[in-house]
């Protein structure tokens, strides 16, 4: 039902719009049989912005067939897509098809003769796709987070810079794979949010962080849509999960961050006291082991946790605070960094950055940063720190 009712709400304005062409000039009676000059009478595309070639040229008898030597009637050459594959690949050939598309609908959406929009559309794209697709124009309206590539004004392309309209060898007809090469179509430069921020240009970041491995996980794969949502979310940075984007945050349970323990082990921040091993994501052997697991498993990490003193979980006193709670991104860049564990060399706290000086060891590591003394930590032997 609801993937054919909007396709034949389309053919029926298709049809409409086919009428409004084939009015002929006010006044004109058509002539005993096919006529000539076809665009004598009928010339309603004239003032059209994108007309067909074949229609320009008048070769109305491509697609349109006298069936009467004495009458003024006709039929079409062929259904749409046969009479389209005349001149046109049919777009069905690669592996992510599109059914309006294989299926032959051609004409639900392109007027065969002339429009005022790019691809001789018979609406613009936002409303072509969102016809057939009105979750996705729900979606970002209610969004509290839009994303400025579903909004025709700053990207009149909409939809169709990341699907292709008929067809592609990506999953969701992407029109490149992995994903992180459709956003960086955009995000090779710093964009500007409706709320005034002016985001890291993500190409840039990526170059400047050259070292694969120390990329977090998703972000290695090119994988950004596993924690952004490209048709707009309520969450922050239009993420699929909740994740604070103040320098303090409240702690009020792991769904303070739900976007992170949509993967990782939420003990993490639960457990005041921790001695289990935390499982290394850098070894490549590992790697190599998670590599063959299925996509989905993969990308799920378990064993908790390598940041504690002793058997004190510091995930716990920096995060689990009701008043000054500290969020992740505090000391992890989530999406690449210098340093291993993907902890930052910098952090930026209202409009300055200070230095976290990080340094691992085998068994624990320390940092200096702005905010307290120089501060050790050791799972094996728990460190005596300054107050
Ligand atoms: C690429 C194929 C194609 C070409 C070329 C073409 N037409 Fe059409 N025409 C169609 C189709 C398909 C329809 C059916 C309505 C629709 O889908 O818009 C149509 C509809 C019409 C109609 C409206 C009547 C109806 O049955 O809906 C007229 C009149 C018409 N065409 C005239 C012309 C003239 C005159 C030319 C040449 C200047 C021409 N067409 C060239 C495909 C074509
Ligand atoms: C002298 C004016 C005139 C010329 C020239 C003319 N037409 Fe028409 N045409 C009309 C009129 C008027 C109608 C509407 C007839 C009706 O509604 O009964 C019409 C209707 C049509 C229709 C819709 C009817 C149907 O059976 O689908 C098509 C298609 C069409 N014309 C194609 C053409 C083509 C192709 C040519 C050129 C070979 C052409 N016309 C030349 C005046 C003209
Ligand atoms: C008689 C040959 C012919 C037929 C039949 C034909 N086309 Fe075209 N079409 C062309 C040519 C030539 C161009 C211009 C070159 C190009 O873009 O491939 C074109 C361009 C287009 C474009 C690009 C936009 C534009 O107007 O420049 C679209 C979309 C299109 N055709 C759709 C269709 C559809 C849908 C059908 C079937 C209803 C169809 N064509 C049938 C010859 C044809
Ligand atoms: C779901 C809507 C839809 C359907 C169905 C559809 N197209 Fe398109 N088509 C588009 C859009 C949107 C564009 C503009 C794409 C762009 O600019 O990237 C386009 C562009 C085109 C173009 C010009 C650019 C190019 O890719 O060469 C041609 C030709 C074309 N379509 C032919 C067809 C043919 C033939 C069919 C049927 C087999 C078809 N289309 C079915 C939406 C559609
Ligand atoms: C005539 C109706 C129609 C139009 C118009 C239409 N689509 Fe679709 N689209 C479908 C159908 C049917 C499917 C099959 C999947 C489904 O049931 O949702 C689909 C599937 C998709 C999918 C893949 C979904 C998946 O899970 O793999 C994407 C992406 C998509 N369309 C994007 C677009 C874009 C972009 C446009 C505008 C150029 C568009 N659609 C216009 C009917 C349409
Ligand atoms: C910035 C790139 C981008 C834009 C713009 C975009 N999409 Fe998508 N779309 C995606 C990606 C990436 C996915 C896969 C989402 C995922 O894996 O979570 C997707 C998935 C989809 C799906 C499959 C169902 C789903 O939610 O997984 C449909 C249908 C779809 N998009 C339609 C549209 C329509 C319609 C528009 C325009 C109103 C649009 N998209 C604009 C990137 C985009
Ligand atoms: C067609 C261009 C374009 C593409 C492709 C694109 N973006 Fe964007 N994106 C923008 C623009 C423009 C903004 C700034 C305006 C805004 O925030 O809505 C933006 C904003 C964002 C934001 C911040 C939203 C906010 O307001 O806080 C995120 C996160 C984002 N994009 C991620 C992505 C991801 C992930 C992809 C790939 C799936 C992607 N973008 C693809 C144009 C694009
Ligand atoms: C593991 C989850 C995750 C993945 C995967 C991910 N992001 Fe993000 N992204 C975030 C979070 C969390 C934020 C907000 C915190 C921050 O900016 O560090 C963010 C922020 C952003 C911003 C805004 C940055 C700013 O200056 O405020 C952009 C743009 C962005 N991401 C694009 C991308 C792109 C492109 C990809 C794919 C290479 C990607 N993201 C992959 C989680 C992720
Ligand atoms: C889509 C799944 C996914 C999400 C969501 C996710 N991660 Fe990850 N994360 C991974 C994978 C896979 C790895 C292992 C590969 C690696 O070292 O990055 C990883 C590794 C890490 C590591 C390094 C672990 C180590 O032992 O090297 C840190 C730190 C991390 N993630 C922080 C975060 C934070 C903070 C968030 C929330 C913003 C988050 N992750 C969200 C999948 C995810
Ligand atoms: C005060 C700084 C700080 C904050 C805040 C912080 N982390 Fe960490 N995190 C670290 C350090 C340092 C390590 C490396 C521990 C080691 O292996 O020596 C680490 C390691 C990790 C790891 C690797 C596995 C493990 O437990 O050792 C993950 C996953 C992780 N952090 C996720 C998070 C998430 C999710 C948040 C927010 C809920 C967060 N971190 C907040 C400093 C921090």
């Amino acid at each position: 039902m609801s993937r054919l009712s909007p396709q034949v709400t389309a053919l029926t304005l298709a049809l409409v719009a086919g009428l409004a062409f084939g009015k002929p000039k006010p006044g004109t009676l058509a002539p005993p049989g096919p006529g000539e000059d076809c665009a004598q009478c009928h010339d309603a595309w004239l003032g059209k912005k994108v007309v067909h070639p074949p229609v320009k040229s008048g070769l109305c008898f491509a697609c349109h067939a006298s069936t009467s030597a004495t009458a003024h009637t006709f039929a079409l050459q062929a259904d749409g897509k046969a009479m389209c594959a005349q001149c046109h690949s049919t777009r069905d050939t690669l592996k992510v098809l599109h059914p309006p598309v294989s299926e032959g609908l051609c004409l639900t959406c392109h007027d065969p003769h002339g429009s005022d929009h790019p691809a001789r559309l018979r609406a613009p794209i936002f409303e072509t796709c969102t016809s057939c697709h009105p979750s996705k124009r729900m979606q970002n309206e209610a969004a509290l987070t839009k994303h400025g590539a579903l909004d025709p004004q700053q990207n009149p392309r909409v939809c169709v810079s990341c699907h292709d309209a008929h067809q592609s060898d990506h999953e969701k007809r992407l029109v490149a794979w992995p994903a992180v090469n459709v956003c960086l179509q955009c995000h090779d430069q710093p964009q500007k949010t409706p709320a005034g921020d002016t985001l890291l240009d993500m190409k840039a970041w990526l170059e400047a962080n050259p070292k694969t491995e120390l990329r977090h996980g998703p972000v290695r794969e090119g994988r950004c849509p596993d924690c952004h949502e490209p048709h707009g979310t309520s969450d922050w940075r239009m993420l699929k999960g909740a994740f604070p984007g103040t320098p303090y945050a409240p702690f009020t349970g792991p769904e303070t961050y739900g976007l992170c323990f949509r993967c990782h082990d939420q003990r993490l921040v639960v457990e005041q006291k921790l001695a289990e091993k935390p499982v290394s994501n850098v070894d490549p052997a590992q790697d190599l082991a998670l590599s063959a697991q299925p996509q989905g498993e993969r990308l799920v990490r378990v064993g908790v946790t390598g940041f504690r003193n002793g058997d004190e979980n510091l995930h716990f006193r920096h995060v689990n605070k009701l008043d000054k709670g500290r969020p992740c991104r505090l000391c992890h860049d989530v999406h690449a960094s210098q340093n291993p564990k993907h902890v930052r060399t910098s952090t930026p706290f209202g409009s300055w950055e200070f230095k976290l000086n990080y340094r691992k060891t085998t068994t624990g590591g320390s940092c200096w940063p702005g905010c307290h003394a120089q501060r050790q930590y050791d799972r094996d032997q728990r460190q005596e720190n300054p107050r």
